[in-house]
């Protein structure tokens, strides 16, 4: 499928997804959120594809928020309808079976850091800056950032961000957890790159149970956590991935896994 608003290039089973509408760094209108809905679920059924690196066009910006100008003349009505839409793109990166990865080149701001922690983690260049402004707008979060934030970073550093709207620098996004690995600008596609290229070979089916056990067991009691970790563990032990990680590893050999 075509995409206004999104290039997306696979090269062996991993899938670059860049944000294209530099002019108004990368902002999110309604068309961008379906667009990238769409875009998302349908890699998420490619067989083809192990992995997704999601990153801005242009060297200035990741993602600089929902786009304001379409929000401005929003009604009440519009405004909970467009929440939600983005909030059923971020549930759905949530929900992936397929790793993906955010490369934070520029500003992740509002809804591009809302964006950014949907992914399951975060690269981020040293020129990358965050934040979460929509307080000076009068609002806030929409895109699931108070409830993302808050679960990664915990509630006081969220609270500070979000009340402040201030917008912090990578080295500080990732001395606070938000970042996993800090990038020299240039070498920020090709780490993280690479580190989807290091999941790619493992076992596709263990990769996804264990995104969804994370995932999933956030939202439950340790003890809930435990019994659904079993229950993915066990059915795993019916799959040709099983077959094949535990066979290659006693014939000494490596793997080839199916996803099956
Ligand atoms: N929406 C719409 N347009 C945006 C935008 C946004 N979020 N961010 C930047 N742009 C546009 C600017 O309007 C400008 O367009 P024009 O050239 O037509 O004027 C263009 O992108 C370049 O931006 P600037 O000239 O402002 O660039 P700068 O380097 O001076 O500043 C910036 C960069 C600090 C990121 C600044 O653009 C900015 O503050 N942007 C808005 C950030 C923001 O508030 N994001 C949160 C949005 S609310 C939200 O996301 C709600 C939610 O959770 C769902």
């Amino acid at each position: 499928m075509e995409y206004k608003n999104l290039l997306i290039e696979t090269v062996d089973g991993i899938t670059t997804l860049t944000v294209n509408r530099p002019q108004v760094l990368n902002a999110l209108n309604s068309e961008v959120v379906q667009e990238l809905e769409c875009a998302l679920y349908e890699l998420d059924l490619d067989s083809a594809v192990k992995a997704v690196v999601v990153t801005g066009a242009g060297e200035k910006a990741f993602v600089a928020g929902a786009d304001i100008k379409e929000m401005a003349g929003m009604s009440s009505f519009d405004a909970h309808d467009f929440s939600r839409r983005g909030q059923r793109l971020m549930l759905l990166m949530e929900r992936m079976r397929k790793p993906v990865i955010a490369a934070v080149n520029g500003y992740a701001l509002g809804g591009g850091l809302e964006l950014a922690l949907a992914c399951d983690f975060i690269y981020a260049s040293e020129k990358a800056k965050f934040g979460f402004p929509e307080v000076g707008l009068g609002v806030i979060p929409g895109f699931g950032g108070t409830q993302n934030l808050a679960r990664l970073i915990g509630p006081n550093k969220a609270n500070e961000l979000v009340f402040s709207g201030r917008i912090i620098g990578a080295a500080q996004a990732c001395e606070w957890g938000i970042v996993n690995e800090l990038c020299a600008p240039e070498e920020l596609l090709s780490r993280a790159l690479d580190t989807a290229r290091e999941i790619a070979a493992k076992g596709p089916l263990g990769v996804a149970y264990a995104k969804d056990a994370i995932a999933n067991g956030l939202n439950m009691t340790k003890e809930d956590g435990f019994r659904y970790e079993a229950s993915l563990f066990g059915v795993l032990f019916a799959t040709g991935d099983q077959r094949e990680g535990m066979g290659a590893f006693l014939e000494k050999r490596s793997t080839n896994f199916t996803g099956k």
